[in-house]
């Protein structure tokens, strides 16, 4: 029978037979899979691995603070790096969906090649690859191995694609993932996190998008799922979070007409995000949320709440 705990025995005695005193570098995406990853390596190899946090000025209010002081907090040997500029430069006035995915991966491409040049004589690289990602194209999971994967074709291969692979998950499922990361101790919370897509907030601004737009989202999404937190409907929810709308419309703000920005909150239950219902949260919370965000987020003046199931949406917007 299966069972993590004899998973993690064999995968570490593995993991240190076939990679002896070599060196292996490991992006981390702050998600649940390449965390689970990382601590299993650094089980079997402790410092002889390397991993890379980039923040790529997408990602969730305070994540890249937070999570970089959580995973130094694991004993992990990790290098934050923040290429924040970098991606919202290469990003100005890229409004295609497509368009925005190709520079975001290429970018983050670039940053990991020029961190992994870094690192003297690395032979490996690890990967949180689990074994629905092989299978799909679009993998759920969004972290750095997604992006690696989907930009295989883009031009040379980078150096640190040249590396060995190690993918010490390939073989599990999501939910054998997260017995396996709580069997290693990593805290609930982290291993209970939503998916998050790998262009992350980038996706979530639709049109194109500016330093100013991914800060007003970042407030947005962060009075939203700190709410669904607080009010325990945050592990009810397979993923949430907030799409910054190219609308404005008209409101009022005392004697005042305003003209702002509208955001849609978006919150789905699934179980592999190939389809996918909206959830029917209490109307109570999404009137204090929504109060909340009106009233706190400077520039967005309505909030809208996604009803669409998937298939015929998909659950991000673009
Ligand atoms: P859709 O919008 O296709 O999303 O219903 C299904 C799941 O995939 C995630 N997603 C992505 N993940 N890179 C990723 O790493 C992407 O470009 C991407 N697009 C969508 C989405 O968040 C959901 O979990």
């Amino acid at each position: 029978d299966w069972t993590p705990d004899a998973f993690v025995e064999t995968t570490v005695q593995e993991l240190k037979d076939e990679i002896g005193n070599e060196k292996v570098i490991l992006g981390l995406s702050g998600g649940v899979d390449s965390t689970v990853a990382a601590v299993l390596l650094n089980k079997a190899i402790g410092k002889h691995l390397q991993c890379i946090f980039v923040n790529n000025g997408l990602l969730r209010k305070n994540e890249f603070k937070n999570v970089l002081k959580q995973y130094e907090g694991m004993g992990l040997n990790v290098k934050g790096v923040d290429a924040s500029a970098r991606f919202l430069k290469a990003l100005a006035g890229e409004s295609d969906p497509e368009g925005k995915r190709k520079i975001i991966g290429k970018s983050f491409i670039e940053v990991f090649d020029d961190e992994s040049h870094k690192i003297e004589d690395a032979k490996w690289l690890g990967q949180g690859t689990i074994y629905p990602d092989r299978i799909e194209s679009v993998s759920a999971s969004g972290g750095p191995s997604a992006v690696i994967k989907s930009h295989h074709n883009v031009g040379g291969l980078p150096d640190y694609m040249k590396l060995k692979i190690v993918e010490p998950l390939k073989m599990l499922f999501k939910d054998e993932v997260r017995r396996v990361g709580a069997s290693l101790g990593i805290d609930a919370e982290l291993l209970g996190r939503h998916p998050f897509p790998g262009p992350g907030l980038g996706i979530r601004i639709l049109g194109d998008i500016t330093a100013e737009k991914v800060a007003i989202l970042q407030e947005v999404d962060h009075i939203f799922v700190s709410g669904l937190k607080e009010h325990g409907l945050y592990d009810a929810v397979w993923q949430a979070g907030a799409m910054l709308l190219p609308v404005n419309s008209v409101g009022v703000m005392g004697d005042e007409r305003t003209y702002e920005k509208c955001v849609a909150l978006r919150a789905v239950e699934s179980t592999d995000g190939m389809t996918a219902d909206w959830v029917n949260l209490p109307y109570e919370f999404l009137q204090k949320i929504s109060n909340e965000i009106i009233n706190k987020v400077k520039g967005v003046n309505r909030v809208v709440y996604d009803i669409s199931s998937k298939p015929p949406a998909t659950i991000e917007w673009e």
